[in-house]
């Protein structure tokens, strides 16, 4: 399933693509989907944002801007921004939170959680599609404090003693079901206790989705970390997991805050981002496991190697300079995640006995993973296989109408349509190749 880069209307998904992000465009900002995810989420609106700068270099800087609005006192940036007057659309939404009851929250209603630290890449993204505007606005200059606050919060409150962060929970990592979590999550003493709203159920078949015991849990963790002020504490958490994927994002934004501070001409400023890019790369590699020659999570809680290969340990990829990398590309083209063979990238080992092609982050192919490893590739001189990757991401998204994620084998849609980081992504490869960037 090796679709022809010259088979595709790269014009009619530059066109379609940019619809798909005008539909779900909120004034500043996009929702991952109009049904489905009616509010502002972390991650995606960085990723929405990539794709954006193409269209409109000015809304993509409003995408990070606004998220930022959405920014806490100690410099965490929530995971969902809501929205009001959709907290019957949405679970858990801002009546379970009730964010303005904990202090340090910010004006507007946000949940507690995080998402994984892409940001500050989006950033330096979107200011390099036109520099001009971003001096103009002030781009950056407005958006690096921010920046600095937000990875100040994940190296004093989620750092554990290795330097790496930690996610709380399951969303967290933006894989909410991955197999990796399963044997954390089964440890989790306590479920929720009353009825657990399914409101995602009206916009995708419940076997594509999380199920109702995996609800439970994370709607007792959520609560309980909401419970204890969203504080961090070892209390407020029975799960606790160091995520190759998160980190990788983090070494890779800390990288874009030494060029960002270099723009600003804050070149101490710069040394000091690269030395800690430099620290969290080197901690990363205590992922690495010698069995499964693949980088694992770990549990923070019991320091048990979480032996999985999720698309979450391909995503070290994006570190530079990782001595492993070549060892992570062999297990990328292995029959575990079968690049060439298969739709895009999937969300997990293609033979593990978990394995699930419509079920979420337990087998599926979704595009932003697929993006950051065509990306990862083409850096590494992997020039076909990029190449490759990058058309079945754009033939998929287009052949698919912008599906949330597809099956690995049949490219069949799983999940909403019209999703904004699918549309957003696609958009950033062709605009890429109609510009004879790549
Ligand atoms: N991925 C979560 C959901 O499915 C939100 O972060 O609702």
């Amino acid at each position: 399933v090796t679709p022809d880069p010259g088979a595709i209307d790269r014009e009619l998904l530059i066109a379609e693509a940019t619809r798909v992000l005008g539909q779900n465009w909120r004034g500043t900002y996009t929702v991952p989907a109009g049904g489905l995810y009616p509010h502002q989420w972390s991650w995606d609106s960085a990723f929405i944002a990539i794709g954006l700068r193409h269209v409109s270099p000015r809304r993509a800087q409003q995408e990070v801007e606004s998220l930022f609005g959405a920014q806490w006192d100690d410099g965490r940036l929530p995971q969902i921004a809501f929205a009001p007057g959709r907290d019957d659309q949405y679970s858990p939404g801002p009546s379970f939170w009730h964010s303005e009851r904990i202090a340090g929250s910010p004006a507007t209603s946000t949940a507690g959680l995080i998402q994984p630290p892409n940001h500050a890449w989006a950033a330096l993204l979107v200011h390099e599609a036109d520099p001009v505007e971003s001096e103009r606005r002030r781009f950056l200059e407005r958006a690096y404090p921010r920046l600095v606050a937000w990875h100040e919060y994940l190296r004093a409150r989620r750092a554990e003693p290795s330097g790496l962060l930690a996610a709380v929970h399951p969303w967290e990592t933006g894989m909410d079901n991955s197999p990796a979590w399963d044997g954390p999550l089964a440890r989790v003493d306590g479920s929720f206790d009353g009825v657990i709203p399914r409101p995602d159920l009206e916009h995708a078949a419940s076997s594509e989705r999380p199920s109702d015991e995996e609800y439970s849990t994370y709607l007792y963790l959520a609560a309980r970390y909401r419970d204890h002020a969203c504080d961090d504490s070892g209390e407020s958490t029975p799960f606790r997991v160091v995520d190759p994927g998160m980190n990788a994002l983090w070494v890779r934004s800390e990288i874009a805050l030494a060029r960002i501070a270099e723009l600003l001409d804050d070149s101490s400023a710069a040394d000091r981002h690269r030395a800690d890019s430099r620290v969290l790369a080197s901690a990363l590699e205590s992922l690495w496991d010698d069995d499964l020659t693949f980088p694992v999570p770990v549990d923070a809680l019991t320091g048990e190697r979480l032996r999985f290969r999720s698309v979450s340990g391909l995503l070290t990829l994006l570190v530079p300079g990782s001595p492993r990398a070549e060892q992570v590309i062999d297990t990328l083209r292995s029959e575990h995640f079968g690049l060439g063979t298969t739709a895009m990238v999937p969300s997990s080992d293609l033979t593990a006995d978990t394995f699930d092609p419509a079920q979420y982050w337990r087998g599926p192919s979704w595009f932003n993973t697929a993006w950051m490893i065509a990306v990862a590739l083409e850096e590494r001189g992997h020039v076909a296989e990029a190449r490759a990757l990058s058309t079945g991401v754009q033939a998929l998204a287009l052949g698919s109408g912008f599906a949330e994620y597809v099956d690995p084998f049949s490219g069949e849609p799983r999940g909403t349509r019209r999703f904004s980081w699918t549309a957003a992504l696609a958009l950033d490869l062709a605009s890429r190749d109609a510009a004879g960037l790549r």
